[in-house]
């Protein structure tokens, strides 16, 4: 089965009417997409393993033998995400792979490919938390304490998806297995599609520092109508004037800031508010941008009562820049590029992994929205790019 063929296979799990997708991790949706892996893996003759957290795993020859040379990326979504992020990593890997078994090539040591779970953490709202256990960056009682928004638990919904919660936790055996990774992604920006560039395949080099925290607006719950203006206390304001605040300060520190995700309670219509709860996500090319842009937006949301937490962060991610600079020059000068996108691969970096990645141009520029796109000519030139990889890192 060629890239063509698994993509068009893997195309309509949990594609809505929207044409997006809404694959989340630990559902039936993530189920079927975690059996359509297992089944592509045992199909090339490969072995599978689970980590600690669940991520899978499949091994060309013994990953016990010698470090070997991983790939991969992973196959949630965020709501009415793109068909790319995260799959495309994932099919090129393991057509990468078919390539070079088709050839007849012969690795000197293990070559594998993982599908990490829960990466953009759109229902438990920790990104990355697949890679993030295994390499101890959320603890096993974060973990543990993390619910979606219909109050299941992390544990609950793995239990109900068949598998073993009790295990959660940093995960040495698993960790020693990787010598290095390289993860395959979309571009979700323009540059590779800009004249400055214009190339198929970049390899990046640096992942932006990047938080998510949750405010907390209480307020007092009381009727539409017959409540006066004086007398109420209305959270939604509050939240109103701290959007427009994370504006201001993310123009004033070079950084970006969304509040991409509320919950209101009661939610009604008529229904001044009793609570708002929003999450930011904030990003900047600079640690110190993100902190002042958080440390000023805290102190103008609590003077509005409001409680502020934080859910997760990463530093500043620098891939390894020799791996990088190999790469690039093994793919003919493939431009090197940083990223506002969290990925796996830069919490394996920070775990101490030698890491990096493989950006496929996408002309739209957009990611996260069912508009996502890149070429077939140039997911083709990635897969191509990648076993051009692996050949030279396993040989
Ligand atoms: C995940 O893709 C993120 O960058 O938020
Ligand atoms: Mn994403
Ligand atoms: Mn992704
Ligand atoms: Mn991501």
């Amino acid at each position: 089965m060629n890239f063509s063929r698994r993509w068009t296979d893997l195309e309509p799990i949990g594609r809505a009417a929207s044409g997006g997708y809404r694959r989340f991790a630990w559902t039936s949706e993530d189920s079927e997409l975690r059996e359509w892996f297992e089944d592509q893996v045992y199909g090339l003759g490969l072995t599978l393993t689970l980590d600690r957290a669940g991520n899978q795993w499949a091994w060309w020859g013994d990953p016990d033998e010698a470090p070997g040379i991983v790939t991969g990326s992973h196959l949630d979504s965020v709501p009415d995400g793109g068909a790319f992020d995260g799959p495309l990593g994932v099919v090129s890997a393991l057509s990468a792979v078919e390539a070079l078994k088709a050839e007849g090539f012969q690795p000197s040591r293990p070559i594998g490919v993982v599908n990490f779970g829960d990466e953009e953490g759109a229902r438990f709202g920790v990104a990355c938390a697949g890679s993030r256990i295994i390499t101890g960056a959320l603890s096993p009682e974060r973990a543990q304490s993390l619910k979606d928004t219909e109050g299941t638990s992390l544990v609950e919904a793995m239990e109900d998806a068949g598998q073993n919660p009790d295990y959660l936790g940093r995960d040495e055996e698993t960790l020693n297995r990787i010598g290095a990774f390289v993860e395959l992604h979309v571009e979700q920006g323009k540059a590779l599609a800009t004249d400055e560039y214009d190339a198929a395949i970049g390899v990046g080099t640096a992942v932006w520092p990047h938080g998510r925290w949750r405010f907390d607006f209480p307020g007092e719950a009381n009727h539409a109508g017959t409540t006066r203006l004086v007398d109420r206390d209305d959270p939604m304001l509050a939240y109103a004037s701290t959007v427009l605040a994370a504006r201001q300060f993310a123009a004033q520190h070079q950084a970006v800031a969304t509040f991409g995700k509320l919950a209101v309670e009661p939610n009604g219509v008529n229904a001044i508010p009793s609570l708002v709860r929003a999450w930011l996500d904030a990003r900047a090319p600079q640690e110190k941008d993100v902190k002042a842009l958080l440390q000023e937006l805290t102190a103008s949301a609590e003077e509005f009562g409001a409680t502020v937490s934080e859910e997760s962060w990463t530093g500043n991610t620098l891939f390894d820049p020799d791996l990088a600079g190999r790469l690039s020059k093994l793919l003919d000068g493939a431009p090197l590029l940083g990223t506002g996108a969290g990925h796996d691969a830069g919490i394996l970096a920070t775990a101490g992994i030698s890491t990096a990645m493989l950006f496929v141009r996408n002309p739209t520029g957009k990611s996260h929205t069912p508009s996502e796109f890149a070429e077939e000519a140039d997911c083709l030139a990635g897969v191509e790019a990648l076993t051009t990889v692996l050949r030279e890192l396993a040989a």
